[in-house]
């Protein structure tokens, strides 16, 4: 009886993911060290990425936002009758949401997100919504390729939405064999609206990851609280640094974790050395020109059709179409 109770009230530990698992330790051991960004979305990620999008510093956003809701009937456009709206790394709903108001009757809308609670969260509400729209969620990383629902492949055309300028996460190659690979599975004769940040002075680019609040520095350590409770690993993030600059040489904004001091760490059954001041690489995100953006697309398949942008050039909304599976 009292066993019992006992493991009734045992704080649950996620079942570690074996990807995450190995993607933190091999990574961990690699010099510089260095974990993928996309590993910052567990719910409380989600949670203070969604906090990060309402700081005053943090402009794309709002930028973005504003581009949807002042050119949304434009942007819409593009968006045929009966057409499948995919939307890639969708996180909260609130951007579709603006365009659906524009866009004529969908056959279907799938968010395609990595995060199950916050996209199980975000369908349901969209449900409420917009009762008549089908939604059928995907949950998946969408860095490899995925199926698209049955609804989706049969509709009568595909259109792949990429906002809040996640392509900026990927490395240039890894963004262009990105655009490949969703080309393929939106098939040709598919549109793709993607959000991208522009290139601007670093001034504001730095002060946008170096918020005051220090949300952007509580996103970048709950990364080592999540490793610690996924992978029972012994981080203490009081002895880390929150590190995030732009590098100009490759128009990249990066965030670090930097080690204040020289310590070991126990993670999983490893002990990981850090010099004072070494760091672990936690995210890039590129910054693009228009022209960068649409040479890149250009050279995978997808031929430039459109432009939009908010009035300070702050950041952008392109459209593109797949001429043909590209070799
Ligand atoms: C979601 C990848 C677009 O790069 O600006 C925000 C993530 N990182 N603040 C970005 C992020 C730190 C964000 N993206």
């Amino acid at each position: 009886m009292v066993a019992l109770a006992r493991v009734q009230h045992a704080t649950p530990q996620p079942a570690a993911d074996p990807q995450f698992a190995a993607d933190v330790l091999a990574g961990l051991k690699a010099t510089p060290k260095r974990i993928p960004a996309k590993y910052f979305y567990d719910s409380e990620g989600s949670r203070l990425f969604e906090e990060i999008t309402a700081l005053p510093e943090y402009y794309p956003t709002r930028c973005e936002m504003k581009i949807l809701r002042e050119q949304g009937g434009e942007i819409a456009g593009l968006i045929p009758e009966g057409a499948a709206l995919i939307e890639l790394g969708s996180g909260s709903t609130k951007k579709v949401r603006i365009l659906l108001k524009h866009a004529p009757k969908l056959a279907v809308y799938v968010p395609v997100d990595i995060s199950a609670e916050f996209l199980r969260r975000e369908a349901a509400e969209l449900r409420r919504n917009r009762p008549e729209l089908p939604v059928v969620p995907v949950v998946a990383d969408f860095c490899k390729p995925f199926g698209l629902p049955e609804m989706a492949r049969t509709a009568s055309a595909r259109v792949g939405l990429f906002p809040g300028s996640t392509i900026g996460n990927f490395e240039p190659h890894e963004a262009a064999d990105f655009l490949r690979n969703i080309g393929k599975i939106l098939g040709t004769g598919a549109t793709l609206i993607v959000g991208v940040d522009l290139i601007k002075p670093p001034e504001i680019l730095n002060a946008a990851y170096n918020d005051k609040q220090g949300v952007t520095a509580d996103f970048n350590f709950n990364l080592l609280t999540r490793i610690n409770r996924e992978l029972g690993a012994h981080f203490k993030p009081e002895f880390f640094e929150h590190h995030a600059f732009y590098n100009r040489e490759r128009n990249r904004i990066e965030m670090h974790l930097a080690s204040l001091k020289r310590q070991k760490v126990r993670v999983g059954g490893e002990t990981v050395d850090f010099r004072a001041g070494e760091t672990i690489h936690t995210e890039n995100s590129y910054k693009y020109s228009v022209d960068s953006l649409n040479a890149l697309a250009s050279g995978v398949g997808w031929t430039p059709l459109q432009v939009w942008t908010d009035p300070d050039k702050y950041f952008a909304v392109a459209a593109f179409r797949f001429a043909a599976p590209a070799a």
